[in-house]
């Protein structure tokens, strides 16, 4: 895999170090001093050298001239000194020559970068609460978080997708009293999480009007601790219904996990982080209740017992961080959730490296920001929330009325508009930097023409009709560039590495969204100036088919990144 910015980093740093032997600064830094002018005349790749005036003690303008002068790079056509910039212009013959023989051999591998040979990543994501809806507010920990693992398994890390089910709780004291008082077998096994969900709503309105239910509830909770045979059926057989209404929209969404231990398992392994706390000293009592002072690292106290003795949130998470790196050792654990919880990771990180172990710093956070939905009106069966699974039947519908006038004789219409519906929305809520709060406004995401899901599976599939209909062609023949839009597909196609490391280190799958964008744009520009199938003669054809075939690749191996189906016909 050629990496533009290394070759060209490395290049500069050799005259760099000419010009001033003692200049401290190295080609990972120039690397990242490099930028992508707006403006194509201004060259592919720029350097600012005012960024290297302090170290070289020289005015910009010299610095550019002299590199302009001096940097040889076999994959630069030209370089050239502006106003105290180096630009630099790819060549296209080049790629050519280096990126589409890489691209058509490696295939599914292309663009991986390698960077977990041997380590272990452990992804904690989706983690709904049993019998409370699945709603909007979990799609992004669920796309986030699968997208982060696979693109992790593309860098060659070994992979632990956890699904730290909200499986044990107080809560399960309340559903167990009002499936006692208003449910029975016959319709929960019919109704399934919908009916859950509908006695675990009606126990709250019933609650308001008589509180006693609610130590009716927190007795049945301490029956299930005390492990009751019959609150305990109850219990699994919730979890049970539960987890076969996520695993529906998981499997919308091509997600499977690797464990699906869930809060519950927790239960027996945290006595002993507690212990280990009290024995160094870390608890300390406030109003009853065991805490970890942190005011030293500018953060309210971490609890860890209530005053009964019970445990908390973080006790658990603390618990099942030492089991995590006791089972899979881990170099690195994430944890996606709503930026709500920021504070409750910090504050547990901080007490894990308290408490002496030396991978605290191993453990990341990533959090992102609130979703909205305007626009559609959803009407859910609990009222206030809203379904994942209402919006993507909304986003399903849409998108099979759209086809149905589009393409109305496509086979595995059914099939095909799901993959688009719930696609759209995934790519939607992926087009921002997480941390943004998202208003999803449900025309756009679903548009065929703007920068939207449908619009680039679409694309996907035109790289794939183009294909069969070109029967074969010769991979092996020289090949020949003669458009300018040739060009700026390959120099697309070349970033993908790059952008594959750098939406890694941000943990970031935004990074990945855009560049999918940006490559179905050069390709659409190429398709729409280029004749492939009728070029005018065979070396020409060979080449557009070799970057119609390159195109799709990267396109499809980008998709799987972010969870989006790989759609050959629309
Ligand atoms: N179940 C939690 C929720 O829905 C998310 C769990 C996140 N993971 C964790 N290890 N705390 O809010």
């Amino acid at each position: 895999m050629i990496l533009m910015k290394k070759m060209i980093s490395e290049a500069i740093e050799e005259q760099v170090h000419l010009m001033n032997a003692s200049a401290e600064l190295d080609a990972a830094t120039i690397a990242s001093m490099l930028e992508y002018p707006p403006d194509a005349a201004m060259g592919d790749l720029a350097l600012p050298c005012f960024k290297l005036s302090k170290i070289l003690r020289n005015a910009p303008v010299k610095i550019a001239a002299t590199l302009a002068e001096n940097v040889k790079v076999p994959a630069l056509a030209r370089i050239e000194a502006v106003n105290g910039y180096l630009n630099m212009f790819i060549d296209g013959a080049y790629l050519a020559d280096q990126i589409l023989p890489e691209v058509l051999s490696k295939g599914e591998r292309y663009g991986a970068p390698d960077l977990g040979k041997g380590k272990t990543v452990v992804l904690d994501y989706s983690s709904p609460n049993v019998a409370k809806p699945f709603h909007i507010g979990h799609l992004g920990t669920t796309v986030i978080g699968h997208s982060l693992k696979k693109l992790h398994e593309f860098a060659g890390y070994k992979c632990v997708g956890i699904n730290y089910l909200g499986d044990w709780g107080t809560q399960f004291g309340k559903l167990i009293t009002a499936y006692r008082l208003w449910g029975d077998k016959a319709t929960v096994e019919q109704g399934g999480i919908d009916k859950l969900v509908e006695l675990y709503v009606k126990y709250h309105e019933e609650a308001e009007k008589d509180p006693a239910l609610n130590d009716r509830a927190r007795a049945e909770f301490h029956k299930l601790e005390e492990g009751d045979a019959e609150n305990i059926e109850l219990w699994q057989w919730f979890v049970k219904i539960s987890l076969e209404e996520y695993k529906k929209t998981y499997a919308q969404l091509g997600i499977e996990f690797d464990s699906y231990k869930g809060e519950s398992f927790y239960t027996d392994k945290m006595p002993a982080q507690v212990q280990k706390l009290r024995d160094m000293n870390l608890l300390k009592i406030d109003d009853g209740a065991s805490i970890v002072d942190l005011e030293e690292y500018g953060m309210p106290p971490c609890l860890i017992l209530k005053r009964d003795g019970s445990t908390l949130y973080p006790t658990r998470d603390i618990a099942a961080a030492v089991y995590r790196k006791e089972t899979y050792d881990f170099d690195k654990a994430i944890y996606v959730t709503s930026a709500g919880q920021s504070l409750h990771f910090a504050q547990w990180f901080k007490v894990v490296d308290m408490m002496g172990y030396d991978w605290a710093d191993k453990l990341v956070h990533v959090p992102y920001g609130t979703v909205s939905i305007n626009g559609a009106k959803l009407a859910t069966r609990t009222g206030n929330v809203i379904l994942l699974r209402d919006l993507f039947a909304l986003a399903i519908d849409k998108v099979a009325a759209i086809m149905e006038e589009k393409n109305p004789n496509l086979a595995d219409k059914e099939k095909i508009a799901e993959s688009v519906g719930v696609g759209a929305i995934v790519f939607y809520y992926l087009s921002n930097n997480r941390i943004r709060d998202i208003n999803f406004i449900m025309e756009d995401a679903l548009s065929f023409d703007g920068n939207t899901g449908p619009y680039v599976q679409y694309t996907y599939a035109r790289t794939c009709s183009v294909l069969s209909k070109s029967e074969s062609y010769d991979k092996n023949a020289t090949l020949t560039l003669t458009a300018p839009e040739e060009t700026e597909l390959l120099k697309v196609i070349s970033r993908f590495e790059e952008t594959v490391r750098d939406a890694i280190d941000a943990y970031e799958p935004s990074i990945i969204t855009r560049y999918i964008l940006d490559l179905a744009g050069a390709y659409n520009r190429f398709y729409h100036n280029c004749s492939i199938l009728g070029a005018e003669n065979e070396s020409v054809r060979n080449t557009r088919l070799a970057l119609t075939e390159a195109a799709k690749t990267v396109l499809g191996n980008a998709f799987d990144l972010i969870c989006l189906a790989k759609t050959e016909k629309i």
